[in-house]
């Protein structure tokens, strides 16, 4: 192992107990950094998490000539009139959702060239529905040498429907009609609450959008947008792997700081599973141990059953009594992180979008290699679960999402260190 790499060293069998308070949203947060591109004042975003792409977010607004200041868990952004129009490939490719400028960018500039994300290893990531809506709305678009270059002297309003709900279609596009004449409506937009709460913050930046959380968004194009300042909704996901970690540890956790709706089915798939789950205003208590029941689940796109989620409730269904049906209907290959479970005892087949998760698992720590960010959680839970030590590897992908995960752990009663080096 290089003297760089770090990886989590846990010993299995404590339940955890107490109360955590998750994070800032980590798929909204990226977006608001992105909207502020939209307006020369200074944008103001609280409860910001420490994490790792919230770091290449802010460099590549610095790269665009943005200030970028960070406080504690408060961001500043200012994107005065000389912002530049380039997101390089040695950031992008560090962090797929720097596509996300492309909107404001041809909004504000009439003018960006992004490099074009590429796949990563839960898919190949595809951002065609990104580029033939701002082709709709006037935009030039071409790509060469790995970068999408967007022209337009002028946006227009237009009706565009969405193939498929993509979460990062419907905010590129939501901003970029924010430069448009005239209103766009976007039909089949993704209802995401990180969608809500990019257009509760676009809003209190002078915009006129409504439908959000609908699967029609209706924007008015020409506003004159304004600084701002807005906190960010607690990460639902952050909560869903902290309420599977009480369930997979026998323990009784209170998870704050996040609005149990925005979790709904995750919550109630473990209800029906046999997790106690007690939910409040912006908290939820959850309670594990007992035996679990096997339940069939399928990703889709909100409020359907989060694919953020997928790997993290595989291994709760590892330890449930009977056979449980994984369908991952979001992604094409979200299931790369199976071959490291099985290592640790669970018994898991793939046919092609379906995983058969063959329940009542002992789980033993071996060494396992994060693949990517929530298989990485998924790995830790299964540590926490196993009998004896797991190392996971490559944590680097863990530290994109989730901020100090086994500080939080450890507070909690897990055995859990970060190891630096041989
Ligand atoms: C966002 O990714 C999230 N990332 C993902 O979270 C999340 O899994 C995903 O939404 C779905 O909820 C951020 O917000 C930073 P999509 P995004 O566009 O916007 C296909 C995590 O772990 N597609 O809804 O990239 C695409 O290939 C990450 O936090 C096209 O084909 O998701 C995928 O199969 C992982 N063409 C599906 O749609 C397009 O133009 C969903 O993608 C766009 C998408």
């Amino acid at each position: 192992m290089s003297a760089g790499e770090e990886r989590f060293v846990i010993v299995g069998g404590k339940p955890l107990r107490g109360e955590v308070r998750v994070c800032g949203a980590k798929n909204s947060v990226l977006k608001l950094m992105a909207a502020s591109l939209l307006t020369p004042e200074e944008c103001v975003i609280h409860n910001v998490p420490h994490i790792t792409d919230v770091e290449i977010m802010a460099e590549v607004l610095r790269h665009l000539g943005a200030e970028v200041g960070w406080e504690d868990d408060t961001i500043r952004v200012r994107a005065g009139e000389f912002a530049g129009r380039e997101a390089p490939y040695h950031l992008v490719r560090r962090m797929r959702a720097s596509i996300v400028v492309l909107g404001p960018l041809v909004a504000r500039f009439g003018e960006a060239k992004v490099a074009i994300p590429g796949g990563c290893n839960i898919g190949s990531r595809k951002i065609d529905m990104h580029l033939r809506g701002l082709a709709e709305m006037g935009a030039e678009i071409s790509t060469e040498h790995g970068y999408v270059y967007a022209r337009a002297s002028r946006l227009r309003g237009r009706h565009i429907v969405l193939d498929f709900p993509s979460v990062g279609a419907t905010e590129n596009l939501m901003m970029a009609a924010l430069g448009a004449e005239g209103t766009t409506v976007i039909e089949n937009a993704a209802r995401e609450p990180e969608i809500q709460d990019l257009a509760a913050f676009l809003v209190s930046m002078g915009a006129e959008i409504g439908g959000a959380g609908t699967p029609v968004l209706e924007v008015e194009g020409g506003a004159e947008l304004r600084g701002t300042e807005h906190t960010v909704i607690g990460d639902r996901i952050e909560a869903g792997t902290f309420a599977v970690a009480a369930a997979v540890t026998g323990g009784d956790l209170t998870i704050t700081g996040v609005r149990p709706e925005h979790l709904a089915l995750p919550l109630e798939k473990m209800r029906a599973a046999g997790v106690e789950v007690q939910e409040g205003e912006d908290d939820l208590r959850v309670r594990g141990g007992g035996d679990y029941r096997a339940v069939d689940v399928a990703t889709l796109p909100f409020p359907g059953f989060p694919t953020d989620m997928q790997p993290q409730i595989m291994v709760l269904l590892s330890l449930a009594c009977g056979t449980s049906v994984v369908t991952e209907n979001v992604f094409e290959s979200r299931f790369m992180f199976v071959d490291e479970l099985n290592r640790m005892g669970c018994d898991i087949t793939i046919e092609g979008h379906h995983a058969i998760v063959r329940g009542g698992r002992k789980l033993s720590g071996t060494e396992v290699c994060a693949t990517d960010l929530r298989a990485g959680a998924a790995l830790v839970l299964a540590g926490l679960a196993a009998e004896g030590e797991t190392q996971v590897l490559d944590i680097h992908h863990i530290d994109r999402g989730y901020q100090r995960l086994e500080e939080k752990l450890s507070k909690l009663g897990a055995e859990i260190r970060r190891v630096t080096g041989d």
